[in-house]
């Protein structure tokens, strides 16, 4: 049987195209084995995939469950960071992983029927739903008996820390617009004596930063948020668990999967955050679990069962 540094592998050497980011499939790899891990989660017969993405997920839980069926939205946006089922039916297609099934549709109606699935894993997902009690509805009705539902989600420390990454990466885009020019322009002379940027630049660049970012100063909400403070309140363990006993949930498990604090770490050096994650794999499994380092995590994951009445 397949394991998921095998997954891991395979989908390196298969389909290296498909990670937004460097490392993608690593960093996933480990964050999944270690929510497994974490979680305690025995093998499946079904397990459900909800906002796939591009499909690793669903590679990954092929090797704890008999089938695996994933969905997500149908289209390309970056507003809910969905890179359309296209690219999920591609990549398994080129895995050659059997016993999938691949669906598009929202987390808000999930087209499977009541009690049909051991396993609901969402991970990264949740937090894009505009009616988060409505999917946590539909996760709870496709569950069979004794199943449960693994949440992953991004913390409150992470949400904090995100105007820190946000104002390095304006700076940075800054620095690159304001770096000399090697063919002056025309208007280039005056004004370039006087400050060393040309005046018309100054004010495309103040325009150009404020139509790209909205929320200036602040971060723009990430997720199914109107503004970054309803983001980061809303990414408060309490608001969560809240609405998960609205959806009639219990959290039976929470912890956290991993613990540097990706986008600070990111502003030292790019490579730091992952090379800290990999390095430290052993201290996320012993400490991941506690209480006490809950709140120091990149994320939650949450493990949620029925609440029987
Ligand atoms: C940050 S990505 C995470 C993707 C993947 N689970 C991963 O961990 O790499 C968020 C995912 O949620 C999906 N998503 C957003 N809104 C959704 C909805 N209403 N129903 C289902 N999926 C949704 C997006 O299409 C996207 O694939």
């Amino acid at each position: 049987m397949t394991r998921i540094p095998g997954i891991v592998t395979e989908s390196e050497r298969l389909a290296p195209e498909l990670q937004p980011w460097p490392r993608y499939f690593e960093r996933r790899g480990m964050e999944i084995s270690l929510a497994l891990e974490l979680a305690a989660q025995p093998r499946v017969a079904r397990a459900l995939d909800v906002g796939c993405g591009n499909g690793f997920s669903m590679a990954a839980l092929s090797t704890m469950a008999d089938e695996v069926v994933g969905f997500d939205l149908p289209g390309v946006s970056p507003l809910t960071h969905s890179v359309g089922i296209k690219e999920a039916r591609y990549y398994l297609a080129r895995m050659g992983i059997g016993r999938t099934m691949l669906m598009a549709a929202s987390a808000e109606q999930i087209p499977l029927t009541d009690c049909s699935v051991d396993l609901v894993f969402a991970m990264y997902v949740l937090e894009h739903v505009p009616d988060k009690a409505k999917a946590l509805g539909e996760m709870r009705r496709v569950l069979r008996p004794g199943g449960r539902i693994i949440l992953l989600l991004p913390s409150f420390l992470d949400r904090l820390l995100a105007p820190l990454a946000h104002w390095h990466y304006l700076a940075s885009r800054l620095a690159v617009r304001l770096r000399p020019r090697k063919t002056p322009q025309p208007d280039d002379e005056f004004t370039q004596r006087a400050t060393g940027i040309p005046s018309t630049r100054r004010a495309s660049l103040a325009q150009e930063l404020l139509a790209k970012n909205p929320s200036f100063p602040l971060p723009d909400p990430h997720g199914a948020y109107s503004s970054y403070w309803e983001e980061l309140t809303g990414s408060r363990t309490r608001v969560w668990a809240s609405m998960f006993r609205e959806a009639g949930l219990d959290a039976t498990h929470c912890f956290c999967p991993y613990l540097p604090p990706h986008g600070l770490l990111a502003i030292i050096h790019p490579r730091l955050p992952m090379w800290l994650f990999i390095k430290t794999q052993e201290v996320h499994r012993r400490l991941g679990g506690m209480e006490p380092f809950r709140r120091l995590g990149a994320a939650y994951g949450f493990v949620l069962e029925p609440r029987i009445s």
